[in-house]
């Protein structure tokens, strides 16, 4: 079986790596912080959402899930604070190698190409380090900078699917995209 290291990935002065569970209350704090900004294109709240327990919590279960081959949650670190997450979730094997993206950075460093630069390393390491063939990405066709970062990082929009996601507390249509890798597979 293969042994799985935890990544951790630099970009510029960022740094992407999984959460620790001492580290629960820098996730209070950017979900404090980005409250407004993320509020329009976040699923609902879980019940505890709010309590550093309930992120401690998710930090022990993603690394576990990590481990087992079934996500891998980049938390975006510039110092010592938490400032954006890239997600890949729902993995796939077989013949499909699949993951489901999804992504957020806070409103401070939004348009200066920072998701951008990020989600190139992320994908890099998926597709090369983890194997996976297809990535796929669904936002809500009016969420423009979503679907230009997309667009920019060479998915491609398939269709739009009829209310897809519970988000802002209604059910949502999105665009749905993907991307397959560049690299070839190892033999
Ligand atoms: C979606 C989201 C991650 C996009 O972030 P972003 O900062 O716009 O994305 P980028 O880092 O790629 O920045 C792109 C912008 O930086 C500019 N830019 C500057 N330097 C750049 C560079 N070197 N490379 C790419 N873009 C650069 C681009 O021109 C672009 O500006 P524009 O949007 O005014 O055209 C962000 O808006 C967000 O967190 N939104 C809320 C959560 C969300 O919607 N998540 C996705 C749900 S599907």
């Amino acid at each position: 079986m293969m042994i799985k290291t935890f990544p951790k990935l630099s970009v510029d002065n960022f740094e992407l790596r999984l959460l620790q569970k001492t580290e629960a209350g820098l996730v209070l704090n950017f979900n404090k912080k980005n409250e407004e900004h993320l509020k329009r294109w976040d699923p609902p709240k879980p019940e505890g959402f709010d309590t550093k327990h309930y992120w401690e919590e998710k930090a022990l279960l993603w690394r576990k899930e990590f481990l087992e081959d079934q996500s891998c949650r980049l938390i975006i670190f510039k110092e010592d604070s938490m400032v954006g997450s890239i997600n890949f979730t729902n993995f796939e094997r077989g013949p499909f190698q699949n993951a489901r993206l999804g992504y957020k950075i806070c409103s401070s460093l939004e348009g200066q190409g920072v998701m951008s630069a990020c989600l190139r390393t992320a994908l890099d390491y998926v597709f090369k380090d983890l194997s996976l063939h297809r990535v796929e990405a669904n936002c809500i066709p009016h969420n423009h900078r979503s679907r230009a970062l997309l667009k920019r990082l060479g998915f491609v929009e398939h269709g739009i699917a009829k209310d897809y996601l519970m988000i802002d507390g209604r059910w949502q249509d999105h665009v749905l995209t993907s991307l397959v890798t560049p690299f070839k597979a190892k033999k």
